[in-house]
């Protein structure tokens, strides 16, 4: 290896009066000690330890300030990007990692045999699979992608929103919460035994969101579910508390690119990546799960050697790949025991499969297979009697009635219905089977006085330049049907004043669980703008002339009859 020292080297050198020996090609500091020991502080006494340079001295040759803040970070960046073995080193490029985690690429359906095709993982495998630290993918080309904007400011890669370089579904930063990834095979062909499925643990595919991996799939929104029983799918993960001392790119290689070395598994569950953060994965009923830990009575070493005016720095450590005691559920449950639930809406355990297809078919893609609890709702069966449908959209389709007089009277005879005999005005509900925050499907509008005095003021007899009739919002006329439908205002219409909002019949009828915020005044948004029970709720309001641009698109409105 050839030496090079510039003119200003060595007059930083002599100036600091430096020690002959730095400078020269070698190791000058040797850390040892857990996975997290790679650090500024270790490093410094490290230094101390072989004296071979000064602080000063090292960090005049590479060309870092004197300012301590510089100089943590340099050590810092060594720490996390240097000193393990990247990811991407195992393949070679960040397009073949890229392809293998989302289920392709040469490794995965490539022409050659596979002995062409694997030899490059296997040879890592042999060598270094247990003997270093290896992080967690991350690729300097996914920096200035995820942290990017368009020309509007939303961001080009909505699971992305931070200048880190981690892939698409395993962003630990942004959409990584549970702390927990895995890899779900379908193809075991390739392995030494022809039929390895049939050793290990295999699961049920329920189904997958689609959106929940767009950047792999390249589908904005859809689903595929997997009703039945299809052939052994093979999925495998890990959880983690801390980053560094659980190892997990070490674990990430283990259930990807190792078992694919070893055991010849490839594919992915159609539509879905074939590794990802567990939220990005699709929903299974149960996955074997590892862990990885430097082995009982050994340290890693991590070695910073100087060359050429760069420090560079590497680690060695004996890793133990293990099973976890359980499946990764049991594992998940056990090492995020604050939040032990989290981890059932992605593993449902054996045979649960069925009811969470109906759950999912029903709660997030509308569709009629099974019967949501808060959908499609009976209004007669759920509390109170109920006129038929006034107006609605969608499946509660009712058309407002365009002579705008007549039905504002309609609706105020409606209201006031009920004054003689509850001594209150008749409550309106609105049953939303679209809407997305369960709050929102079903809600009791009900007025506040007890005679038709403290409705809001109606049509006082204006036209416009065709001489039809229009309700004079500037001076607090409120068409009442339009009130609901498209103008939802606060003129004479203020909630805890006017009005009280309610989740159910039972609460409206006792004045328990009134709603406490609202909004209004928003032209051509309708019931109920962002009113919720607790704080603002968004784009569950309807609106029948900005038709589509709330989620509730599918919704009808009943009055009490009295
Ligand atoms: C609810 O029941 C009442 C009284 O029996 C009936 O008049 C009304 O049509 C029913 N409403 C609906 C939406 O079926």
């Amino acid at each position: 290896m050839k030496i090079v020292i510039t003119l200003a080297t060595l007059s930083a050198m002599s100036l600091r009066g430096a020690s002959a020996a730095c400078g020269d090609v070698k190791t000058i500091a040797s850390i040892t000690g857990d996975p997290s020991s790679c650090n500024y502080a270790n490093f410094l006494a490290a230094l101390g330890t072989t004296g071979e340079c000064t602080e000063d001295e090292i960090f005049a040759l590479l060309g870092v300030s004197e300012d301590a803040g510089e100089r943590e970070e340099y050590v810092d960046e060594l720490c996390a990007y240097d000193a393990p073995v990247q990811f991407v080193e195992i393949q070679g490029t960040y397009q073949l990692d890229r392809r293998y985690f989302a289920g392709g690429g040469p490794l995965v359906d490539g022409g050659d045999d596979w002995a062409t095709r694997s030899w490059k993982i296997q040879n890592f495998h042999n060598n270094m699979g247990d003997s270093t630290i290896i992080s967690w993918p991350e690729y300097l080309a996914r920096i200035d992608y995820n942290a990017g904007v368009d020309g509007n400011g939303n961001p080009l890669n909505p699971e992305g929103q931070s200048d880190n370089g981690y892939p698409a579904n395993m962003n630990l930063d942004v959409s990584c919460a549970l702390q927990t990834a895995m890899c779900c095979f379908v193809d075991d062909s390739n392995g030494p035994s022809p039929d390895d499925f049939a050793s290990v643990m295999t699961t049920d595919v329920c189904r997958h969101d689609l959106a929940n991996s767009r950047q792999s799939n390249h589908i904005n929104h859809g689903w595929s579910v997997f009703p039945g029983a299809e052939k052994p799918v093979h999925c495998t993960g890990f959880t983690w508390e801390d980053e560094t001392i659980d190892l997990i790119g070490n674990l990430m290689y283990d259930a990807s690119l190792s078992l694919t070395a070893t055991k010849g598994y490839l594919k992915a569950i159609p539509g879905a990546p074939m590794c990802g953060c567990v939220e990005h994965m699709p929903v299974v009923e149960k996955a074997a799960c590892r862990k990885a830990k430097v082995a009982d009575g050994t340290d890693v070493t991590f070695t910073f050697n100087y060359a050429d005016g760069d420090l560079s720095a590497e680690n060695e450590a004996s890793i133990v790949y293990e099973d976890c005691d359980g499946d990764l559920k049991a594992e998940y449950q056990a090492v995020h025991a604050d939040n032990a639930d989290a981890i059932d809406a992605h593993l449902v355990g054996d045979g649960g499969c069925e009811a969470d297809i109906v759950d999912y078919l029903n709660e997030e893609q509308f569709l009629h297979v099974g019967v949501s609890p808060t959908r499609y709702l009976d209004v007669n069966a759920t509390g109170g009697s109920w006129s038929d449908l006034l107006v609605g959209e969608g499946t509660r389709f009712m058309p407002p009635d365009l002579d705008i007089v007549k039905s504002d009277a309609e609706f105020r005879a409606m209201f006031a219905a009920c004054l003689p005999t509850k001594q209150r005005f008749c409550m309106l509900r609105r049953v939303c089977d679209s809407c997305t925050t369960p709050s929102h499907r079903d809600i009791y509008y009900q007025r506040i006085g007890t005679t038709v005095d403290d409705l809001p003021k109606g049509y006082g007899g204006a036209v416009d330049e065709e001489g039809d009739p229009i309700f004079d919002v500037d001076n607090g006329e409120t068409n009442l049907q339009e009130l609901f439908t498209d103008m939802w205002m606060s003129a004479e219409n203020i909630l805890g004043v006017n009005f009280n909002l309610y989740s159910s019949y039972a609460d409206a009828l006792s004045g328990d669980g009134a709603w406490t915020w609202c909004n209004y005044d928003h032209k051509g948004i309708g019931f109920p703008r962002d009113c919720g029970p607790t704080g603002p709720v968004h784009n569950n309001w309807n609106s029948y002339k900005k038709f589509g641009h709330g989620y509730a698109n599918y919704h009808g409105y009943y009055i009490e009859l009295p």
